[in-house]
């Protein structure tokens, strides 16, 4: 243990404690006597509440061993830490020292709390056997420690260290070479908002942390911050404004503070006076201008960033949050709580107020996959190791979630989106479809009509094919079935047409017949090109009994109609682009793609906007003109009293984008 200071004496205990023989080494044997009388002292309180025996105390301390050279002490070790000061020419020097004491299989691991593990890895030839063991203060009391694995740090390595670390009693988490790592950087925006709440005077801080001790945290944000020093947090904040937001380096409050000798508690002095050992805090004068939320949802913001960077999973974020923060949940189980437009519409707000891009939702978030984010299934690209830009619209295109509305024999529900379901028809054989899969569809219909979770449904097929049609073999037996059967498929796909929402049909492979007929009903079309589209009915001798021969002439006119319906011509996707009846083509990665363009309609489209508007353009078929028109004024009319409209033109005055709620 290099490093016998704040966290070097710490550690020493730790490791003698877990039975090891420790070699504590520093620059001078008064620090060094210093710290064995600190670990004594430690190693007797635990013995006096009875968490060792007495006799336990003298053994322990025989452990360790004290030295004033490196060379002397890393001699024979297998693991070396070092817990020197946070600067790089000390942290070189000792790196460079130990590497050639140890035996050429030590691992070395750095307590470093902020500089990267590959910063600190040039200055060692063995990086494969380097990384960061990032403790907690005090070592003794906190279980966690951050393992942080470089670019170059070997499996074997990260394997053997976190076993040693469980087998010392402590909970290593894995977490990727990172700017602040997890529990830091989980902290930065909170620190920084509270920076700025006290910059601006919106809340005095002694009402502040009223209000957040009456929440049932042991101290307030303030008060934590004179805690741990105020230099301490200068500096991470102007460390994260060097290599992540500029924004970080914004607050004011905490650099004048510190530029007047006030660092907290240890001067006697930061934003309280620490004169009683206590800052004395008025209770019953709590602020309302703040919200405990609004700090969780920072948190959330910042984990899924995390997520998306591929920093850490979400287990171990929760984990080193609990242990590191000492809460008793961290902000994955926040998450669940919430859904991605309530946590957009916060956080955007909160970076608008405070002109700040910290605070600005992550990608995930804004694109509505929250709850993909938090339940680990983000795969990480090479491209989002960086830090992912606040405001990226780019769309999803990963699988989707869980069936929200239960399991079905035939189709596979599931959210594809925070405000979009994906019904996607499973059957074998090309998804024909039969009436028990008529039924399914027309009860998950039903229940999708009230969500208000939902607002894009999206319709498609699984193995690659939309559908080629209704399961002939089913119905051909018996006349009265067939008419039945012709009347259930009416039934459902006009459930669709009349659905409340927004419905996408995903043509890939096959729709021909009922298949194309199920897409005819949705509101919008996407195909691939090669996908093969028509109603091969009358050359069955029999029509296209779901709706085709009424819906298909309305949207590509009667000629082209009556030619695809009279001859049986298939068309390709392209072809059906070219004449309309497809909106758009999609590319390589139908699903995916088919995902990104539902989940663009839920994140920029107003609902009961889209609602009206597509009852409207419904109606204009069959209704006169003159009807149509008043339809149109009075829909106008109602939508002007939504908190949507009023969101809509505000954002667009003020230049943003809008945050819609279906309202
Ligand atoms: P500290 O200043 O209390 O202790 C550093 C010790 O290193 C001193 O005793 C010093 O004499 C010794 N030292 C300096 N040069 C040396 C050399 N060439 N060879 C041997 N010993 C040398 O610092 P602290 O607080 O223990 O921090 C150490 C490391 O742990 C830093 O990287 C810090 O960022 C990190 N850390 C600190 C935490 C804290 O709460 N203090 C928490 C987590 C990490």
């Amino acid at each position: 243990m290099v490093g016998a200071g704040e966290m070097g004496h710490g550690i020493a205990e730790v490791l003698a404690l877990a039975g090891l023989r420790v070699s504590l080494v520093d620059v001078k044997q008064e620090i060094l006597d210093r710290a064995m009388a600190r670990i004594a002292d430690s190693l007797r309180r635990l013995a006096s509440r009875g968490r060792i025996g007495p006799e336990q105390v003298d053994q322990i301390l025989s452990r360790i061993s004290t030295h004033t050279s490196i060379a002397e002490g890393a001699r024979g070790a297998d693991l070396a830490i070092e817990a020197v000061p946070e600067r790089l020419d000390v942290k070189s020097q000792v790196l460079r020292e130990l590497e050639a004491a140890l035996p050429p299989e030590a691992i070395i691991g750095t307590n470093t709390s902020g500089i990267l593990i590959s910063e600190l890895a040039q200055f060692l030839s063995r990086r494969d056997r380097f990384l960061g063991t990032h403790f907690f203060n005090p070592p003794a009391v906190m279980k966690l420690v951050e393992v942080v694995v470089g670019p170059e740090t070997s499996e074997a390595a990260v394997n053997s260290v976190m076993e040693f670390l469980r087998a010392a009693g402590k909970v290593p988490v894995r977490v990727k070479d990172s700017v602040g790592f997890v529990v830091n950087r989980i902290e930065g925006p909170e620190l920084l908002y509270f920076c700025l709440l006290a910059d601006r005077g919106v809340a005095a801080p002694q009402e502040v942390d009223a209000f957040f001790r009456s929440q049932g945290l042991p101290m307030g944000p303030y008060e934590l911050m004179d805690y741990v020093g105020l230099d301490v947090v200068h500096d991470i904040l102007q460390y994260f404004a060097s290599r992540l937001s500029r924004d970080y380096g914004k607050c004011r409050t905490i650099g004048e503070l510190v530029s007047r000798g006030q660092l907290g508690m240890k001067s006697g002095r930061g934003f309280y006076e620490w004169s009683g050992g206590k800052a004395k805090i008025d209770l019953s004068r709590q602020t309302d201008k703040v919200s405990l939320m609004d700090v969780m949802l920072l948190e959330v913001n910042e984990a899924v960033k995390l997520l998306e960077e591929g920093v850490a999973s979400p287990d171990d974020i929760e984990t080193a949050v609990k242990l590191g923060l000492n809460r008793p949940f961290g902000p994955i189980s926040v998450a669940k709580s919430v859904t991605s437009s309530e946590a957009r519409e916060r956080l955007e707000a909160l970076a608008r107020e405070f002109d700040c891009s910290v605070f600005a939702p992550a990608r995930s978030i804004v694109e509505g996959r929250l709850r993909d984010a938090v339940e680990g299934r983000l795969a990480p690209s090479p491209a989002q190791r960086a830090p992912a830009p606040a405001q990226a619209q780019a769309p999803p295109a990963q699988s989707s979630g869980p069936s929200p509305y239960g399991e079905y024999k035939y189709l596979r529900v599931s959210r594809a989106g925070d405000r979009v379901l994906r019904i996607a028809l499973n059957r074998p054989k090309l998804n024909l479809i039969n009436p028990e899969l008529l039924d399914e569809l027309g009860s998950v219909l039903d229940r999708v009509r009230d969500d208000p979770e939902v607002f894009v449904v999206l319709i498609t097929g699984e193995g690659g094919v939309l559908s080629a049609g209704a399961d002939l073999s089913t119905f051909v037996a018996d006349p009265v079935q067939f008419s039945e059967f012709s009347r259930k498929g009416e039934r459902v796909f006009r459930k669709i047409v009349e659905l409340p929402k927004v419905t996408v049909a995903e043509i890939k492979g096959y729709a021909l017949g009922g298949g194309l007929e199920l897409a005819l009903a949705c509101d919008i079309r996407l195909s691939t090109p090669d996908a093969v589209l028509g109603f091969p009915e009358v050359t069955l001798g029999i029509l296209p009994g779901w709706g085709g021969t009424q819906r298909l002439p309305r949207l590509i006119g009667m000629s082209r109609a009556m030619e695809m319906i009279l001859t049986g011509r298939r068309i390709t996707g392209k072809e059906a682009h070219e004449i309309g009846l497809v909106a758009s083509l999609l590319g390589g990665d139908p699903d995916g793609e088919a995902i990104s363009y539902a989940n663009s309609i839920a994140t920029t489209s107003a609902p009961i906007a889209a609602r009206f508007a597509k009852m409207l353009v419904n109606k204009a078929s069959e209704v006169p003109e003159d009807v149509g028109l008043e339809m149109e004024s009075a829909a106008f009319g109602i939508l002007f009293s939504t908190q949507d409209m009023k969101e809509g033109v505000s954002a667009l005055l003020s230049k943003r984008k809008p945050v819609f709620r279906g309202r």
